[in-house]
């Protein structure tokens, strides 16, 4: 079986697991969701189709689709008891922090479904439910930033339709995609589904393994996914791109500095602890950033210099060495700048992808009945040594 570790009887799980989602071979480039190519999910299924996929094990019929988005389309509301929690957070709240506290406070309002239940409506029901309203959690977090009042859901619209329609719709103005742009964004949230053993899909697995419920692992996912070396790395990327495009730096310098162990300048967007040729990801979304370019009739700067920073990277002993190629945030943050999301609401995207492989692997391991996450340690501290009384200390 792929990801065959042997689990530590003595300790439980132990962080190593078995696992049918995901499969990714980092030499050879490799991501398959259920032995599906990423190449032919990006190019021929919608987020909806690979979500059910990474959940049930298999594409859905047309008649599985159609219920499936019915369940997710039913559930796009939020409770109106929950409008008052946005308005308790500052402008300048980080999206990543309300969208992890909300997702918590989604449990509150569904108490009958804090189990550990993987089968029939018990499972069904929470996993659409926060598949669903994480877009309205996350739209309005960024709509109580910039103080516009929140739009209720158009059940007209595709998932990520109606993504963009919570975002940038106004009362009298309602938003409407291009095609292209509903179309790249549904493209991302694909290649963010899963990505098997990674950061936050393994602490989701942690805190679900003590029989927490579906809501406050997710919530814990998002923690882990806020960091810079993790998912928010997008950000950083554009930041970087930004600083060496508005500071005049060289690429080249820039490189320079990124090599130096003490410098705190990273080429964010590469490297991976996994990928050791190149980042599947990476090469689809590079393809689809000029497509929605061209459509939004826009050009971007930082483009140029990410193709710029690629090329040097490539040639670099320093990072062919080390197998530092672009990884899925390189140009991700590219792509959504071109649609007009802002920067900080980047790697919360990343976290609406990465639902469903969240949910998928919270699920797999209660159907491995797997015993509490408790790693155990090398302890290097101090020997057994007598209590000290204070006047002699
Ligand atoms: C994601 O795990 C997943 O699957 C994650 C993810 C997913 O879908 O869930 O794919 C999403 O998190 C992608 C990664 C996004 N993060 C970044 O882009 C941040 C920049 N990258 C690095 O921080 C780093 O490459 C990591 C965190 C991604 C990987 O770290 P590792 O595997 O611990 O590698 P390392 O830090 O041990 O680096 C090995 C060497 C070191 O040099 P030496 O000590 O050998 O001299 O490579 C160097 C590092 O200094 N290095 C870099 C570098 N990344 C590694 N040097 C410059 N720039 C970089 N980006």
């Amino acid at each position: 079986k792929t990801g065959m570790i042997t689990l530590d009887p003595g300790y439980g799980n132990t962080g190593s697991c078995t696992s049918d989602i995901t499969f990714i071979d980092g030499e050879k480039g490799i991501l398959r969701h259920r032995g599906y190519a990423i190449e032919e999910l990006a190019e021929k299924s919608t987020f909806m189709e690979t979500a059910f996929l990474v959940l049930y094990g298999h594409l859905p019929n047309a008649s599985e689709l159609v219920k499936f988005e019915q369940e997710i389309g039913d559930e796009s509301y939020l409770h109106y008891g929950m409008k008052s929690h946005f308005e308790g957070f500052p402008d300048n709240a980080p999206p990543m922090a309300v969208l992890s506290a909300m997702l918590n406070t989604l449990a509150c309002y569904n108490t009958d479904l804090l189990t550990t239940a993987t089968e029939g409506e018990a499972f069904t029901l929470p996993a659409a439910k926060i598949i669903s309203k994480v877009r309205a959690i996350a739209a309005w977090a960024y709509r109580t930033s910039i103080g516009k009042p929140f739009m209720a859901p158009r059940p007209d619209l595709s998932y990520s339709g109606n993504f963009l329609h919570l975002m940038f719709s106004q009362q009298f103005n309602l938003y409407e995609p291009l095609p292209e742009v509903e179309k790249a964004l549904d493209l991302f949230f694909i290649l963010h589904a899963d990505h098997e053993q990674n950061c936050s899909t393994s602490t989701v697995r942690m805190v679900g393994s003590s029989h927490a419920s579906l809501f406050s692992a997710v919530s814990a996912g998002v923690g882990a996914l806020w960091g810079p070396l993790h998912g928010g790395a997008n950000c950083e990327v554009i930041k970087m791109l930004t600083h060496i495009h508005e500071d005049g730096i060289k690429p080249r310098d820039f490189v320079e500095k990124a090599k130096d162990k003490n410098s705190p300048e990273k080429l964010m967007g590469f490297g991976h602890r996994v990928y050791k040729s190149f980042d599947p990801r990476a090469k689809i979304l590079k393809g689809q950033v000029d497509n929605v370019l061209k459509a939004m009739n826009v050009s971007d700067p930082l483009l140029d210099i990410a193709y710029e920073l690629e090329e040097m990277a490539r040639s670099e002993d320093y990072f062919i060495e080390r197998n530092l190629y672009p990884n899925v945030d390189f140009y991700s943050g590219i792509l959504l700048r071109a649609i007009g999301i802002p920067v900080n609401m980047f790697t919360v995207l990343f976290a609406i992808g990465r639902m469903p492989g969240w949910i998928a692997n919270w699920r797999e391991m209660h159907e491995q009945s797997l015993r509490i996450s408790r790693p155990r340690q090398i302890y290097t501290g101090e020997p057994l040594r007598s209590y000290v009384p204070m006047q002699q200390r």
